[in-house]
């Protein structure tokens, strides 16, 4: 596939038209980096979200992985910020406004609201899937749904290969 084609109004037709191409983009690619960066792109050119992309768990530390956007921070300790906290909970994490949660790590002073999804292989989390807007409340339970079938579609393809 060579080029991103969305179709649908609404949020959730432009998630369905996605998924399927990212599944195929994905389908025949062993490295997970790659893999990353070509799912935070298809994400990030669909909904210009303020900041789209994965950190990754290495040791107690996340170590920031493939993204499109501002400038980030490198490294996230366990349960600090959204992306810690999603990582110690094992959970996702949607954040209307970050200033209202205790210990947003503020690697943009631009971005308002977050989504963070675990990716999570064996019952230990292996990364996470992080998103910033530069508007408030941006995130729903439609991003929920859809955010984490594109993580069960990377997560699945370490059942053959390691990370
Ligand atoms: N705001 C995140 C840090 C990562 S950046 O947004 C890219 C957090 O609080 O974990």
């Amino acid at each position: 596939m060579e080029e991103l084609i969305i179709t649908g109004q609404t949020k959730q037709e432009k998630y369905e038209t996605l998924l399927p191409q990212i599944a195929s983009v994905i389908e025949d690619e062993q490295d997970m980096i790659a893999n990353m960066a070509n799912v935070a792109a298809m994400l990030h050119e669909t909904f210009r979200f303020w900041w789209t992309g994965f950190y990754r768990v290495q040791g107690d530390q996340l170590v920031l992985g493939p993204f499109q956007g501002p400038l980030a921070c490198t490294r996230i300790a366990k349960g600090r910020g959204v992306c810690g906290t999603a990582w110690q909970k094992a959970e996702t994490v949607v954040v209307e406004d970050v200033l209202q949660f205790p210990g947003h790590i503020a690697c943009s002073s631009a971005s308002r609201s977050e989504i963070v999804v675990p990716m999570i292989y064996n019952g230990e989390v292996f990364g996470v899937l992080d998103i910033d807007s530069e508007k408030i409340s941006t995130f729903d339970d439609v991003d929920v749904l859809y955010l984490k079938k594109v993580v069960e579609i990377l997560s699945k393809k370490l059942i053959t290969i390691a990370c």
